[in-house]
Order: structure tokens, then C-alpha cells, then sequence
């Protein structure tokens, strides 16, 4: 199947599990759902929790529990683009082709509907036992990727090392450390989270981890790239935001930094071709993340 199509399927389902499981705004507090609605369904390209099920199906994976994994990392993923556009962080104006949740509800509300959504996402996974029936032992697996992804040695810690960066020069390797817990830990967890809940081997989970980690890297890089040579529109988000910053153009140029990218997502090919023809989606998604515009 082709990618578009693939991934034109995959986002309805996991649009509609994220709408199962976010609060309705007539909720009370009806602001904050509001707002974590908001930045959920703003759109986004949905590339990780898309990844997810593609694994599942590698394994042969019953979808619904990855399904609710998948969303989980969604939110948690929403909940960092909202922290990482408030004015003391990237201050951007821009997100998903629309203004970013602070602009609408104020950067209190903003921080809130932030740890709304991380929190969720642990909720999410949780009631995994009681609605689905995923053994407790799997959850703990889970909950243990999640907490390591946004941490201090996951999201978490890329994100201040990302800010404090600012205005210093960095070397190669200081990069790669940064953005490889930034943006990279939460495709790594993507990818474990997939295998565990498909009950695949070690071995499995060893080459997922190769793929997710080159691909969360190249990721990034690509991300850098779009920084300074897209077209706001069609990115969705404000350009230029991360001049003050090294970054993978800023440290090299906008040829190398593409470079670098095509050869981690060659190795993120790499990392599968031991499925073969099952990993197809994912030669797919890999080559996708090469060559986006947005
Ligand atoms: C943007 O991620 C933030 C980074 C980690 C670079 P995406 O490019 O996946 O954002 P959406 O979800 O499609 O908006
Ligand atoms: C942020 O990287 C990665 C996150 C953890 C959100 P960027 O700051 O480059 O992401 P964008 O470009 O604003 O999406
Ligand atoms: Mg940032
Ligand atoms: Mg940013
Ligand atoms: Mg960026």
C-alpha cells in the first residue's frame, strides 16, 4: 500500500481514540479541555502514533491496545508542542497552521492543558488492565517507556539542554546528544511501547530500536533543514524560530545537515529490512521523513 493512503486510514482511527479519550469540553474544567482539545485535533501529521500501528502489524498485533498507545504518545507529543511554543520557551506564534494554544487561551491555561495531556497519557495507559485486559506486567513496561521518553534523560532534559544552547556553540556530538533526547526519546518509546504491547522478542525490539533511533534523529535534522528553508504556509508552524540555536544547519550547512539525515534514514531502513516485504510501510515512513515539506 502506499504511504498516503496508509497513513489517510490510520489517522480516522487514531483520531477517533483520542476523541474517546479526551475530555469533553462541557466537562468541567471546560477551558482547560478546551484547550487540550484544541492543540489534539489541530491536526499534525500523526507520524509517530502512524509508526506505531505499523509495527503492531509486523507482529501481527491485536491494533486496540496499541491503538490507545499510540494516542498516548500523541498527547504526550501535543503536550510538548504547546510547552515548547509559550513565550519563555520558543515563543511561537504558529502551530499546525493555526495560532498556538497560548495565543487563544493564555499561557496559564496553555501550561495546564500541557500537564493535562502528559497526565492523560499515563491515564490512557493505565486502564489498558481494566478496558482491554493488557496483563498489569505490559503496562508496567509501558508506563516505564513513558516516563524514561519525557524525563530528565528524555524530553524533558533535550528540551532545557535546547534552550540553555542558545547562544553558545555547540559541537557535533552536543547536538546529537540534545536532539536525540528531545525529539528522538519519544520515537524510541513509540517504537518500544509498539513491540511490547505485540509481545515481540528481544531481538524485535533491538531492531525497532535501531530504526526508531535513527529515524527520531533524522527527524530532527530534517526538522532543523524545514526551519530555515520552508515555507510558513505550508509548514504549518513559524520558520526561523530556532536561529539563536545550533542547530544541524547552523553547525554545518543546509546540504550537509540533509546529507546527515539521508544517511540516518538509511540506516533506519536498514534496521528492517530483516522483515522484508512487512516492513514496507516503514522503508515507506522512513523515506517520508527524508523528504517532508512540512
Ligand atoms: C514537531 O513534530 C516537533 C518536533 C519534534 C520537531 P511534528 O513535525 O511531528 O509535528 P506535527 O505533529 O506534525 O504537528
Ligand atoms: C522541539 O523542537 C521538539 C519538542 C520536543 C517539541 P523544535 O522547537 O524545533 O520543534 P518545532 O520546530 O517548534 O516544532
Ligand atoms: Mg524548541
Ligand atoms: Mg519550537
Ligand atoms: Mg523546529
Amino acid at each position: 500500500m502506499k504511504l498516503d493512503e496508509y497513513m489517510f486510514q490510520k489517522v480516522i482511527i487514531i483520531e477517533d481514540e483520542l476523541e474517546r479519550l479526551l475530555p469533553d469540553e462541557e466537562i468541567q474544567p471546560s477551558t482547560l479541555h478546551e484547550s487540550m482539545r484544541y492543540t489534539t485535533f489541530l491536526g499534525g501529521k500523526r507520524i509517530r502514533p502512524v509508526m506505531m500501528l505499523a509495527i503492531g502489524e509486523i507482529f501481527k498485533a491485536e491494533t486496540a491496545p496499541i491503538l490507545t498507545g499510540a494516542a498516548a504518545i500523541e498527547m504526550l507529543h501535543s503536550s510538548s508542542l504547546i510547552l515548547d511554543d509559550l513565550p519563555c520557551m520558543d515563543d511561537a506564534t504558529l502551530r499546525r497552521g493555526q495560532k498556538t494554544n497560548h495565543l487563544i487561551f493564555g499561557e496559564d491555561i496553555a501550561i495546564l492543558a500541557g500537564f493535562g495531556l502528559m497526565n492523560l497519557a499515563f491515564k490512557a495507559v493505565n486502564d489498558l488492565h481494566k478496558e482491554q485486559s493488557v496483563p498489569l506486567k505490559r503496562i508496567v513496561e509501558v508506563v516505564q517507556q513513558l516516563n524514561y521518553a519525557i524525563g530528565t534523560e528524555g524530553l524533558i532534559g533535550g528540551q532545557t539542554m535546547d534552550l540553555e544552547g542558545e547562544g553558545k556553540t555547540l559541537t557535533f556530538k552536543d547536538l546529537e546528544f540534545i536532539h536525540s533526547r528531545k525529539t528522538g526519546a519519544l520515537f524510541n518509546a513509540a517504537g518500544q511501547i509498539a513491540c511490547i504491547l505485540s509481545g515481540a522478542s528481544d531481538k524485535d525490539r533491538t531492531a525497532i530500536e535501531l530504526y526508531t533511533k535513527n529515524l527520531g534523529l533524522a527527524f530532527q535534522v530534517v526538522d532543523d533543514v524545514l526551519d530555515v528553508t520552508a515555507d510558513e504556509k505550508v509548514l504549518g508552524k513559524d520558520a526561523e524560530k530556532d536561529t539563536d540555536k545550533t542547530t544541524f544547519v547552523s553547525f554545518s550547512s543546509i546540504d550537509e545537515a540533509k546529507k546527515v539525515a539521508e544517511e540516518l534514514v538509511e540506516f533506519s531502513i536498514e534496521a528492517v529490512q530483516r522483515y522484508g516485504k512487512k516492513a514496507d510501510i516503514l522503508v515507506q515512513l522512513a523515506n517520508f521523513v527524508k523528504d517532508r515539506e512540512m
